[in-house]
């Protein structure tokens, strides 16, 4: 028999190890990326065509037993052009939602979680009234394609709003309060369906330091009362019963005065999650293949205390350097070293939050 093949829409680190993932189990991999350089062709054979090529898109899906992406900025016109031949999970409703930030925070309202305050703005009049509606300082972001603190600007004085809606491109964005929290938290989760019973279950919360918009660390479990823990999963699975998810996602919340205000959410495998590769019974990749094949999922829970993953960001540390410490696990991605551009993560992993921090230290002086 031959081995079953997924199809990915994205060829980045996402999906490399997706397929790092899938293919002990027995699945064979695909990618589509409009980058003749995309870091996953070391796993599987990559399609190069852009987002708006149907005939591509319909020749690469041909084949395939399932499909998912692992970018949300595939456009859903892209998917509407393969959903005839093969099965494309998440649902194509989860990343209309999510890709568009006015579109996710109202959406998170219906679903009765709190966000902050916004406003949409489209002209320079709706900027001159968010900002005076919302107040300062807030972020004004692009509602669409934004992604590691791309795409937005924090406006801390009002007289500076057009200026910084045009370093934008004066494109429709959103302006939202700028949220003082004291801690970042997010909730990776997964959803399946095997044989048409509904299975879901969520990672322990992950707490986030980010740099320059940009994650830097996720520390696991996330210092914070257990009803917000239990808070955020319960979030976590109303919105997935909403848009009947299948696959692995992920919400970004703040947490300020003791309350989660939500933040983003992402359709797909998440960065703050990459510790299940090495902390996790089974890992947010490998969840993310079973519940795309309607199979069953596996458990969630934290193999030790207390696990932690540091990014690395804008270089690629020599082997011999990132291999000194032999309590951290090395994920490298294959791509070259660009400034912000994420380029590998280590994991670690503690019996106490002491041991852990200070392997950290370690960790991030290689
Ligand atoms: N409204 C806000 N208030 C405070 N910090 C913010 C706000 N929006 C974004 N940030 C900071 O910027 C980071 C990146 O923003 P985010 O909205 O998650 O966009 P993305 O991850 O898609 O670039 C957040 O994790 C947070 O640290
Ligand atoms: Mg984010």
């Amino acid at each position: 028999m031959t081995p079953p093949i997924i199809g990915i829409l994205g060829g980045g680190q996402l999906g490399r190890m997706l397929a790092l993932a899938g293919i002990p189990l027995g699945f064979r991999f695909r990618f589509f990326d409009p980058s003749p350089d995309a870091c996953a062709q070391d796993v599987g054979a990559l399609t190069v065509g852009s987002w708006s090529d149907c005939d591509a898109l319909r020749q690469f899906a041909r084949g395939c037993d399932a499909i998912t992406f692992e970018f949300e900025n595939v456009p859903t016109a892209s998917l509407d052009a393969i959903e005839s031949i093969a099965r494309v999970q998440p649902p194509r409703i989860a990343l209309a939602t999510t890709s568009d930030r006015i579109h996710e925070k109202q959406f998170f309202q219906r679903c009765g979680l709190a966000v902050q305050p916004f406003a949409d703005v489209q002209t320079a009049a709706d900027l001159a009234l968010a900002v005076a509606t919302v107040g300062t300082p807030g972020v004004l972001k692009t509602r669409n394609l934004g992604y590691d603190g791309k795409g937005q600007r924090v406006i801390r004085d009002a007289r500076l709003a057009s200026e910084a809606w045009s370093a934008l491109g004066s494109t429709p964005c959103i302006y939202e309060a700028f949220v003082p929290f004291d801690r970042e938290v997010s909730v990776v989760a997964v959803r399946s369906k095997v044989h048409g019973t509904v299975q879901f279950d969520a990672y322990p919360l992950g707490e986030n330091v980010h740099r320059d918009g940009i994650l830097h660390t996720t520390v696991v479990p996330a210092r914070i009362d257990a009803a917000l823990v239990s808070a955020a999963r319960a979030h976590a699975r109303v919105i997935a019963d909403e848009l009947d998810y299948i696959g692995v996602f992920a919400i970004e919340f703040f947490v300020a005065d003791g309350v989660l205000i939500a933040n983003e959410m992402a359709p797909r495998v998440h960065n703050s999650g990459h510790w299940t590769m090495d902390g996790a019974v089974t890992s947010q990749f490998e969840n993310h293949i079973r519940a795309i094949c309607g199979l069953p999922l596996g458990s969630c829970a934290a193999r030790g205390a207390w696990n932690a993953m540091l990014n690395i960001v804008g270089r690629v540390p020599t082997l011999d350097d990132a291999l000194t410490n032999s309590e951290s696990k090395l994920h490298m991605y294959g791509k070259a070293a660009r400034a912000g551009r994420k380029t590998g993560h280590i994991n670690l992993h503690a019996s106490s939050e002491s041991e852990l921090r200070a392997a950290l230290t370690r960790a991030e002086g290689v």
